[in-house]
């Protein structure tokens, strides 16, 4: 189909929760690259909202699920399932968890979180129910997640939101101030990826920690967006000095095959038959690829490569702050880098994806995120920035600074 056929197919038929779109729709991939229906090439450092990990079309990554498709794709969870078993073996080995729920995206991991906090207490005897979570934060599209994420923006059009959250500020003494004989759970991102890439202090989380210890609540970090491998360490809290009590992880974990996962202690695991569920949660295909995608990492050392590719580009980005006085920062932590401008970059970011160079905005709008691929290389690196920097300095110039 062209181009201007699936647009108005699109607008006729697609509910309008994405507004218009950037007038691309790609056919293929390969690595870092993507192609469009007229076979135009793009750099992709966004991948998918940092999902697609591996690059596109991975050899290894491909052959596994072929294999796995000619097989066998859902039996439910009425039956055991060995690719399953095998994962969650895999996702305790290589972390500090004891206890895997698996399900289809960040949202539900999240919703999992929650659900099991409460049963937790409740199980226990105790009425504390109550979820403290942080403003500018994002956990999802649920209506309970919705609840969670600290911002009004995402609240306001559903209220009344579910009773039990307390969006607070990013303060040690706010949050202090907010525990109270019903608080459950702290629940933080790391690194507030659709806030705009703030990472959050080695200090802060410190304290947060220290505060759940002290006041028995539980500390639950959403790894959906920084987990597997994207800033630098498989799992973005073991940058942190602090163990949590359950860490939920989707995205980058299924490669774009739809998976959510919520890991936890084994002393919270208070789940009994019946109280969780999902349907296609954890089926052959989805463990299959989550099981490929741990693979490949370890194979193929890309943490290194996160690592060393992620300071180049922040080097690079850096480098154009010190040309452009319309950038205000550059941050992030491995290959989830904000830059944020002075304007916003709604129209920049088309642009540069007209112009060859995937990226998004996020935070409100005046950050402009980039999260290539892990497995992208100093060559797609300089031919980023190379558009990035042609497409700043017209916006620069116009004086949006
Ligand atoms: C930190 C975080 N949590 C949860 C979610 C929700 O994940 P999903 O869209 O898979 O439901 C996202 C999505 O962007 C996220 O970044």
């Amino acid at each position: 189909m062209k181009i201007d056929e699936i647009i108005s197919y699109d607008k006729q038929h697609y509910v309008n929760v994405f507004g218009d779109r950037i007038p691309i729709a790609f056919e293929k991939g390969e690595g870092c690259i993507l192609y469009d229906t007229e076979n135009r090439e793009y750099l992709d450092f966004i991948s998918g909202i940092s999902v697609c990990n591996l690059g596109h079309s991975h050899p290894k990554f491909v052959a596994a699920l072929k294999d796995q498709i000619e097989k066998l794709i859902h039996t439910s969870s009425l039956f055991y399932i060995e690719n399953q078993t095998l994962l969650a073996k895999k996702l305790c080995e290589i972390s500090p968890f004891d206890k895997v729920f698996f399900c289809n995206s960040g949202a539900e991991a999240n919703e999992a979180a929650i659900k099991l906090v409460r049963n937790y207490f409740y199980k226990k005897g105790s009425n504390r129910y109550k979820i403290i979570t942080l403003i500018n934060s994002f956990h999802g599209r649920t209506l309970a997640t919705t609840a969670a994420t600290g911002q009004k923006k995402y609240q306001k059009p559903f209220e009344p939101m579910p009773e039990g959250f307390l969006n607070v500020e990013a303060d040690i003494e706010k949050i202090r101030s907010a525990i109270d004989d019903k608080t459950a759970a702290i629940m933080i991102e790391l690194v507030q990826a659709e806030g705009g890439i703030k990472v959050l202090e080695k200090k802060f989380v410190n304290e947060i920690y220290k505060l759940c210890k002290e006041n028995g609540i539980l500390l639950i970090i959403d790894e959906v967006q920084t987990g597997i491998g994207r800033c630098g360490s498989l799992f973005c809290f073991e940058q942190y000095e602090v163990i949590p009590d359950i860490i939920t992880l989707a995205k980058g974990l299924g490669n774009g095959i739809p998976i959510g996962a919520m890991l936890c202690k084994k002393e919270v695991a208070s789940f009994e038959p019946g109280e969780h569920g999902s349907t296609f949660g954890g089926n052959f295909l989805a463990t299959r690829a989550a099981l490929e995608v741990l693979k490949i990492i370890e194979e193929e050392n890309i943490i290194d490569n996160v690592k060393n590719m992620g300071s180049y580009l922040k080097q690079k980005l850096l480098e154009l702050k010190e040309l452009f006085k319309s950038i205000v920062d550059v941050r992030g932590l491995g290959l989830l880098i904000g830059v944020e401008f002075s304007f916003p970059v709604k129209d920049m970011v088309k642009e540069l994806a007209l112009s060859g160079l995937l990226t998004s905005s996020c935070g409100g709008g005046n950050v402009v995120r980039f999260a290539p691929p892990l497995i992208v290389q100093k060559e797609h690196i300089d031919k980023a920035i190379e558009i990035f920097k042609e497409v700043v300095k017209r916006y620069d110039n116009m004086g949006r600074a």
